[in-house]
């Protein structure tokens, strides 16, 4: 069985071996799962090309491991409790025999839909079981899985699946969302116009049963999962072979498909499940992120399955029918451990205590946090509400190119402070370092977040571009992989994350590139040009603010703002509408003709002083213009 730690003193000896020999550490937890063949060597690497090799030669199927190997001792425990956006709804249970049976079916019918193992399937669903049944399904046959969030646009979506030449789009008819019914099967109608030939078969589950168009490419889930045999063999897959890709923003162009592998996923995501989340059989563990991100991945899907344990889905809202609704799916399933983003927690606090007072929340024993720093105020919020201080916050770092958690407290093990994700995991080795590179040792300092050494989840390539992959991560500083986050180390060796130094903000949780979200606006007819940066907010953590130089003759500046936002809502999608809008006669930049965005985000939190030093830019005038602009 994956190792469990139990204590600090354990915590404390793991992790030094786990440093010392990561190799022997990382071959030892991979010995507890089901190989169809061993690896030959455990670790290959090279951060220059960037090259990683985990458990190379080693042959298995991830769905081995997270399914038929559970089959005799817990097939009819739950393995998947889904509880629906409708609280009047009951709730639906797969156990891992259920589970095991349906992941085959589908697998059964894709093969019979034409798709071999290597082949990419796009995922464009709400948060219904099928979609899990569906990444399992790939897994088990050996496609690639990319799924896109279903809050993106069909240009996004289109984006997606040219980028990675799928072969078939899986989709919903509709997605229940709070009091909304959401079109899912018209968008993926919408992007397939825009040039998607890879495209062979679009397969639509019915969710709400509402209207929608039937094209010639559309099957039915339940047409195709007709007579299907329960029971698939599955593909042998190497260790490095990939097992998904997603897509993520960065701080240039579009977004990248970062590609990760079977063998070292499935070992990082049970070991760090276990671990984090101190999961003990028989617990009901709830996370609310949705599939479309890596969280969903790692944490809802993969993670919790490896290790046997039963986890929830859930299709709502937070605030539907009200702001108590996690707390009553909380009391009603048992939840022992929770997993959800600050951004929920904030807009939760502010709805008030009351929806939250009246539940019974004593089974809770570990709550999770991630995505974006959690502030102290809702962090004690946090504790004390929903914990009610017997529950240890466990605040985790980690990103879609980690795979899985590798800052974090462990819940009743090492201590827990506000702000602060505090410890790497056993095998995780962080270090900050200055801006030439050079390692900031020692306490209470700061410095850019850097791993030295690999881990088995990490990112491989970023898909089609591998260069691209090269250039983000590992050319910043010889030999590290960065984060592109800030990090600072206090006075007992903690560390908190500061946020990111690079040109991404982190949007409720999601990230955007500054660039990204720039293109967007530009595709509006009335603007000129656009400057993206992130400021302070209540909820969000960051909201967007875009700074637009404008066509002459705009006449009506809202109505000329909600073009510019249904503009964007229509190429990326309403995560990334921008929540201010300031039109502004010119943008400051520099000789080089970079714009200087050290002075937007300054203006954009409200705060004009102590601009610092423009006497490097080409038209300082124009700074004293934004400043009237926005009043500040
Ligand atoms: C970025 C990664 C990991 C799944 C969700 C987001 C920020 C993530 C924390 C945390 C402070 C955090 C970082 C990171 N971030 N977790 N606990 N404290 N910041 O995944 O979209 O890949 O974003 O989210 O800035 O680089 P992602």
């Amino acid at each position: 069985m994956t190792l469990q730690i139990k204590s600090l003193k354990q915590y404390k000896s793991v992790y030094k071996k786990s440093v010392k020999d990561p190799e022997g550490f990382w071959a030892e937890q991979a010995e507890t799962f089901q190989w169809q063949k061993k690896w030959d060597t455990t670790l290959e690497w090279d951060f220059k090309e960037p090259s990683v090799k985990w458990f190379k030669g080693g042959k298995l199927n991830i769905t081995e491991n997270c399914l038929d190997r559970h089959l005799k001792d817990r097939g009819d425990q739950a393995a998947i409790i889904w509880e629906p956006n409708n609280p009047e709804e009951a709730a639906i249970t797969y156990t891992y025999k259920e589970l095991h049976a349906e992941v085959c079916k589908f697998a059964n019918a894709l093969r019979a839909n034409g798709i071999k193992k290597g082949d990419r399937i796009c995922f464009y669903m709400p948060m219904v079981p099928e979609l899990a049944i569906g990444v399992l399904a790939c897994a088990r046959i050996g496609a690639i899985h990319s799924v896109v969030f279903a809050g993106f646009s069909a240009t996004a979506l289109a984006d997606r699946i040219k980028d990675a030449s799928c072969k078939m789009v899986i989709c919903s008819d509709y997605n229940s969302r709070g009091t909304k019914n959401i079109p899912v099967k018209a968008v993926v109608d919408d992007a397939l116009k825009q040039g998607c030939k890879s495209i062979e078969t679009v397969i639509v589950h019915k969710n709400t049963g509402g209207k929608i168009k039937w094209n010639k490419k559309d099957k039915w889930w339940h047409e195709v999962m007709k007579r299907r045999r329960s029971t698939c063999k599955p593909a042998t897959m190497d260790a490095e072979d990939m097992l998904f890709i997603l897509y993520t923003s960065g701080s240039t162009g579009k977004p990248k498909g970062v590609v990760h592998t079977c063998g070292g996923y499935m070992v990082y995501t049970c070991f760090s499940f276990k671990n984090v989340f101190q999961y003990k059989e028989g617990d009901v563990y709830w996370c609310t992120a949705d599939i479309g991100w890596i969280t969903g991945h790692s944490y809802i899907v993969y993670g919790p399955l490896l290790a046997g344990a039963t986890t929830m889905m859930f299709e709502g809202v937070p605030t539907y029918p009200d702001a108590g609704r996690f707390w009553q799916i909380c009391e009603k399933h048992k939840v022992n451990q929770f997993y959800t983003a600050p951004t929920a927690i904030r807009a939760l606090m502010a709805k008030g205590d009351e929806f939250v007072e009246g539940y019974d929340l004593s089974d809770l024993k570990v709550i999770g946090s991630v995505g974006e720093p959690i502030n102290e105020e809702a962090w004690h919020w946090y504790n004390e509400k929903v914990g009610k201080g017997n529950a240890p916050i466990v605040d985790t770092w980690w990103q879609t190119e980690t795979g899985g958690i590798m800052i974090t407290p462990l819940p009743g093990i090492t201590d827990t402070k506000p702000c602060y994700a505090s410890y790497p995991m056993p095998g995780i080795q962080p270090v900050l370092v200055n801006a030439e590179g050079k390692e900031v040792k020692g306490n209470d300092v700061e410095g850019l977040l850097c791993i030295k050494f690999p881990w088995p989840s990490m990112i491989r390539t970023t898909y089609g571009d591998h260069e691209r992959c090269r250039q983000v991560y590992f050319s910043a500083f010889e030999n590290m992989y960065f984060t592109g986050d800030g990090c600072r180390r206090d006075e007992e060796g903690r560390l908190r994350i500061i946020g990111r130094v690079d040109d991404v903000i982190n949007v409720s949780g999601h990230r955007m590139g500054t660039a990204e979200v720039e293109n967007a606006i530009n595709e509006h007819a009335g603007v000129i040009e656009s400057a993206v940066v992130g400021y302070p907010h209540d909820i969000k953590g960051q909201g967007i603010f875009a700074y637009i130089i404008a066509q002459e003759g705009i006449k009506d500046n809202a109505a000329f703002e909600k073009g510019v936002r249904a503009t964007v809502t229509k190429v990326i999608g309403p995560i990334a509408k921008p929540d201010k809008i300031l039109i502004v006669p010119g943008l400051p930049k520099t000789r080089s003709g970079k714009i200087m965005r050290r002075l937007l985000r300054k203006i954009a939190s409200g705060d004009a002083s102590n601009l610092g030093d423009t006497s490097t830019l080409l038209n300082p005038e124009v700074v004293n213009a934004i400043r009237k602009a926005a009043g500040v």
